[in-house]
């Protein structure tokens, strides 16, 4: 297996408007943030400034040697109360994906990253069909506005994780455990997915369209209990193949991947002796997104090419996210060196943000951000990645 990637492998960071923009008062997270007794660390706040600050953020991951920069378009600030559009808003955004064009880098738009207007949550959210309609309706706004701009284009990001993390561990918005709100949310969110594809093709401009899941690479413990596997199997039916699935006729799978997740008969087992834990709880595991692109490869029948659309580790120590980016790109060399359409890997983060429930403790960023003053500090990590997005290889430890 060589070092090299395909030419034309493209290599993006990204971020999502709520982690870094601030400010974003006017959606559901950010009243989540200030809502008593939920498990928030600490308010969004500024956040990165991003807002502001996007055109010196641009320029930034551009010399560092990437060409993808993936970012989400906020929707409460578009659309701040129903029907009503901001012209304003939507001019930002045409000026942030023609920072991109103007540093040779292509805009890869989210249309909707965990984040949803409060006039939206409170019509129902996610486990209400309303939704469906707002969030169609608000796409064939954005992408009317915005089209000739971008470069590629994700619907939702990790619709898995909105109706898990939401209706199942109550720890995202709306915070409602109920298995029967999670299935309903879950149709609702697929459906908006599917009904979006089309919208968002039908341009203007003419970009692919896919969808951003969230996998984990499951693993039954010990590897040949019936009772272990069957959880792994059940933990994938669930939260991985209906997305997979409904991929099949779109134009890329977004992958995106942090560790894995060991079942043992009796349900998840925690981390394994010997394996670093990251400030997230969960293990250092790396090898997760070959895993990962493999069986998303297998379940689409390789009908769909493959992006990472996000992988990346919240440490503290940037040699060890150096170490994590060397063994997780093997695996994505690995996976081409065996036929895998793999046509990109983008890192989270471009800056260290605010990481939801979590605040702003883990550090997913190759770039730091001093909140107090808002001040960038590439990482060696940056300019390590930088240099193989610029090579196109990971031969370049010298
Ligand atoms: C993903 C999410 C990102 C980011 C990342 C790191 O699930 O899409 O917004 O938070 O995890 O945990």
């Amino acid at each position: 297996m060589g070092t090299d990637f395909p030419e034309g492998f493209r290599w993006g960071t990204a971020t999502a408007a709520h982690q870094v923009e601030g400010g974003n008062w006017n959606n559901d997270w950010w009243a989540w943030e200030h809502a008593e007794g939920t498990p928030c660390a600490e308010p969004s706040g500024d956040a990165c400034d991003h807002w502001h600050r996007f055109e010196q953020d641009i320029s930034l991951l551009a010399a560092l040697g990437f060409d993808d920069y993936r970012f989400s378009i906020e929707w409460s600030r578009i659309e701040p109360e129903p029907g009503e559009i901001s012209l304003a808003a939507l001019d930002h955004y045409r000026r942030v994906c023609a920072a991109c064009l103007a540093h040779g880098v292509r805009p890869v738009v989210t249309f909707h990253h965990f984040t949803s207007p409060r006039w939206v949550a409170q019509a129902g959210g996610w486990h209400d069909a309303s939704t469906v309609e707002h969030f169609v309706r608000f796409a064939e706004r954005a992408v009317a506005h915005l089209g000739d701009l971008i470069g590629a284009a994700c619907t939702i990001n990790e619709p898995n994780v909105v109706a898990f993390v939401g209706y199942q561990l109550g720890v995202f918005p709306p915070g409602i455990v109920s298995d029967e709100l999670f299935r309903v949310a879950t149709d609702n969110l697929l459906a908006a997915h599917e009904r979006v594809v089309p919208v968002l093709r039908s341009g203007p401009g003419e970009f692919p369209v896919g969808l951003t899941l969230s996998m984990t690479d499951y693993q039954p413990h010990p590897g040949d209990d019936p009772a272990a596997v069957a959880r792994c199997e059940e933990a994938r039916a669930t939260l991985e193949d209906p997305y997979l699935e409904l991929a099949a006729g779109d134009d890329f799978l977004g992958v995106q991947t942090y560790s894995r997740m060991r079942f043992g008969p009796e349900g998840a087992l925690g981390p394994e002796d010997d394996v670093p834990v990251l400030p997230m709880g969960y293990e250092y595991y790396p090898d997760s997104l070959e895993a990962c692109l493999r069986r998303a490869w297998a379940v689409t029948g390789g009908q769909v090419p493959l992006v990472v659309t996000e992988n990346g580790i919240g440490t503290d120590d940037d040699t060890q996210r150096i170490d994590y980016l060397r063994t997780a790109l093997g695996g994505v060399l690995a996976c081409l060196a065996d036929g895998l359409d793999v046509r990109g890997y983008t890192y989270w983060s471009l800056l260290d943000n605010f990481e939801w429930a979590f605040g702003y403790r883990p550090r997913f960023g190759i770039v730091a951000v001093d909140r107090a003053t808002q001040r960038r500090t590439v990482k060696p990590s940056a300019e390590w990645l930088g240099a193989v997005a610029l090579a196109n290889s990971l031969a370049v430890d010298g």
